[in-house]
């Protein structure tokens, strides 16, 4: 192996004691206390470990926490009905609402109901305007864990070939968006790329947000390029034993080792920072509601 491997769980690990001395700065100065209110419609098993993770882990940030766990039937209109009490409520400064809701409910709808100041997800359509256009908005915390990944292991970013492969709303574009802002030249590759395997060699910086298990061998790789890995998918684990699993990113780690010059693992890599940067977001967005 020659790629070095980018220790996402010890850098997050670092943001979220920055962030927790800036929550108790604020407590301290100003009387203030961080509050991030998360809500969770229906009993879906991923879903319920991502949002028990959010809210241990902004109480050891030292900050509110606020979880409303609603059953999969709840209506759309229930469910506006409490993002327009949390828009309302001095002490929540942000609101997340666990994706995927069922289907009975227009995600769009609930996403742009949530006052854009205290949409720490940075899924409002007015927060994606915003980055789109270069101005101060709430960054989507996945993509904004990997750019400071990135930042952190190569510094300025400027004119380096940036390839994002995947399109979507939460990683995708707004990676992109991101990448450019930082001056990177940047391809968004998806599941229609023709020659997929081309573009990404081109890539100083490979991002993979496809969501799909191990599809990007190490061949793809322009060697010393920086690989992260935002790709989480559970896999038979036969060698562990009858019905184990295992977790692999989108990309092959053991032959992408071989021929990049950094990598995230997964686990270990992008997963850790998605929160640390959600609770970074949360102060952000206190901050900024108290002038
Ligand atoms: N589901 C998967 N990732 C995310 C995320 O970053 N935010 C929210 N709200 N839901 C998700």
């Amino acid at each position: 192996m020659s790629a070095d491997i980018i220790d996402g769980k010890a850098f997050a690990a670092t943001i979220r004691g920055k962030v927790a001395d800036h929550v108790k700065a604020l407590h301290d100065e100003h009387g203030l206390v961080p509050g991030l209110a998360v809500v969770l419609v229906g009993e879906d098993p991923a879903s319920q470990v991502y949002v028990r993770n959010k809210g241990k882990q902004t109480e050891e940030a030292g900050m509110a926490s606020f979880e409303h766990r609603l059953p999969a039937e709840t209506s759309e209109e229930d469910l506006l009905a409490l993002i327009a009490r949390l828009n309302a409520a001095p002490a929540v400064h942000g609101i997340l609402v666990q994706l995927p809701l069922p289907d009975h409910i227009d995600e769009a709808k609930v996403i742009n109901a949530i006052d854009v100041a205290k949409d720490v997800d940075g899924f409002h359509i007015s927060n994606v305007g915003l980055l789109a256009t270069g101005q101060k908005a709430l960054v989507p915390c996945t993509p904004l864990g990997c750019l400071m990944l990135l930042r952190d292991r190569l510094g300025a970013l400027s004119g380096l070939d940036a390839v994002v492969v995947g399109r979507s709303n939460i990683v995708g574009k707004p990676m992109a968006h991101l990448l450019l802002r930082d001056s990177c030249t940047v391809t968004v590759a998806h599941s229609r790329t023709r020659d997929l395997a081309q573009v990404c060699r081109r890539a100083d910086i490979l991002v993979a947000a496809v969501g799909r298990p191990e599809m990007i061998p190490g061949d793809w790789i322009k060697p010393g390029a920086t690989v992260i890995d935002v790709g989480i998918n559970r896999i038979p684990a036969p060698e562990r034993g009858e019905g184990k699993t295992r977790l692999v990113g989108d990309v092959h780690f053991e032959s992408a080792a071989q021929v990049a010059g950094a990598i995230t693992p997964v686990p270990g890599g992008v997963g850790p920072m998605t929160i640390a940067c959600l609770l970074a977001n949360t102060v952000t967005a206190c901050c900024r509601a108290h002038g």
